[in-house]
């Protein structure tokens, strides 16, 4: 028999950038669990795509909103669209994300700095403050409970050369999660990070393309391999569920060991 509390029947995952890499890996295992979804994404292929997945993998609904979470209304009323669609939303998981770097430091344009803060820190303060505000509503209506979840990375507590704007935005969103789970924890609600090492999705694709960087980096991962998208899918579940209700303000590093070597 599973866990009872793994299996998510009747609970509502939200997760941005939902329609492939990390958040696809996640949003796989919730529905597996039977959680109903929502992904947002830019992309209408990728969400349709994402949704005919997903939906043969449990018993829960699954639909895609368009929404570039850089655009503060959007999120309002996709978020609005969300709850009124699905019902509720139970947990959400602000993983969409962006990762523009520069050749230095010294060379690194503002443009650079705004495009990352746009949809890391901007996107991701957005998506959580209409899921909490929703969630709050509900808790005071007499519903307690929710789980706010932001996909920061390693980049937020190692140095992160030649990254140092997207460094800020997840060094930042740790900071937000921590703030957002103190205040939020008498509504039930609670608020963890989830800090991936290096994971093969397309935002790596260059790196994983350079055997240099295959042969110095990935070596010293102790696990010995690129992280998988479907690796978050334990985390995912875990924190869409009712086992982690004592668990708020926590930073879950996923990175084969590479930050302890
Ligand atoms: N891969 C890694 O090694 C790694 C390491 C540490 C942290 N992370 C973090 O993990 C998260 C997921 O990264 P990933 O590697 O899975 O990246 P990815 O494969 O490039 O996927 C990014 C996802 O975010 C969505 N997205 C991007 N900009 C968006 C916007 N403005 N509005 C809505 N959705 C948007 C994309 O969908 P559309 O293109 O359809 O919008 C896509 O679903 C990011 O926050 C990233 O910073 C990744």
């Amino acid at each position: 028999m599973t866990y009872a509390p793994f299996d998510l029947t009747g609970k509502v995952a939200l997760v941005t950038g939902g329609n492939r890499g990390i958040g696809l890996g996640m949003a796989r295992a919730l529905a597996a669990s039977n959680a109903s979804l929502a992904i947002w994404g830019r992309k209408d292929a990728a969400n349709a795509e994402a949704v005919e997945e997903l939906s043969k993998l449990g018993t829960g609904e699954v639909k895609a909103w368009s929404v570039d979470v850089a655009d503060e209304q959007a999120v309002i009323d996709a978020t609005a669209d969300t709850v009124a669609q699905m019902g509720r939303i139970d947990s959400c998981f602000a993983n969409a994300g962006v990762g523009f770097g520069a050749a230095s430091f010294a060379e690194m344009t503002t443009e650079t700095w705004r495009k990352n803060m746009a949809v890391n820190l901007d996107g991701a303060f957005w998506t959580m403050r209409e899921a909490v505000k929703h969630m709050t509503e509900r808790a005071k209506a007499g519903d307690p409970g929710g789980s706010i979840v932001g996909v920061a990375s390693l980049a937020a507590i190692e140095g992160a050369s030649r990254n140092q704007a997207y460094a800020a935005t997840k060094g930042g969103l740790i900071s937000m999660l921590r703030a957002i789970a103190t205040e939020t924890a008498r509504y039930g609600i609670r608020a963890n990070a989830i800090l991936p090492g290096w994971i093969a999705t397309d935002m790596t694709q260059a790196a994983q393309d350079t055997e240099v960087f295959t042969t110095k980096v990935i070596s010293r991962v102790p696990i010995r391999r690129w992280g998988e998208p479907d690796d978050f899918g334990g985390v995912a579940v875990y924190l869409a569920s009712d086992a982690s209700s004592y668990h708020t303000g926590g930073t879950f590093v996923i990175d084969g060991g590479y930050s302890i070597f």
